[in-house]
């Protein structure tokens, strides 16, 4: 049965390194209204930089552009917040998912498990891109709060 959406916020902001905090803080603070624990917080809060770093440095990498995030409660104290950008997309989104595959050049030093931290630290993480027209990552959590 298709869950009652209760509340929702639309934030956008440039895909600048400096707006990962306010992503982060923004999502927390969101989640709030279900009286999440420290854990589920710092859950939230831990996804939600993985997708937004992505979205700066490989969706948009040296590009200008805009990343919405859309923040969602549905009944049962169900979070859905979904990472979207505009950039080059994700050609292979099985591969891309794999722990340790990364695309970004050896001097970066990205380990490949931005992906398999957001799996873990959420109960679902959705990802839907198309190559060249950008790519928009879901991720849900049922918050059991304190
Ligand atoms: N928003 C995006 N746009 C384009 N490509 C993406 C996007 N998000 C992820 N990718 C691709 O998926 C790969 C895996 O992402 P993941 O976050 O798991 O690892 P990473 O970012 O390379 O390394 P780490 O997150 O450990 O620093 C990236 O290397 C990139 O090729
Ligand atoms: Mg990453």
């Amino acid at each position: 049965m298709k869950k009652i959406l209760l509340n929702e916020c639309l934030l956008r902001f440039p895909a600048l390194s400096r707006n990962e905090s306010l992503s982060r803080s923004a999502a927390a603070s969101f989640a709030m209204q279900c009286d999440p624990t420290v854990e589920e917080t710092a859950a939230v809060k831990t996804a939600v930089s993985e997708a937004v770093t992505n979205a700066i440095v490989h969706g948009y990498r040296n590009s200008k552009g805009n990343i919405e995030m859309i923040l969602q409660l549905y009944e049962g104290n169900l979070l859905k917040i979904t990472i979207r950008d505009r950039g080059c997309g994700i050609p292979d989104i099985k591969a891309a998912m794999e722990p340790e595959f990364s695309t970004a050049p050896p001097e970066e030093e990205r380990s490949g498990l931005g992906f398999t931290v957001m799996e873990s630290f959420m109960d679902k993480v959705r990802v839907r891109s198309s190559k060249g027209k950008g790519t928009a990552v879901t991720l849900e959590k049922t918050i059991i709060g304190k």
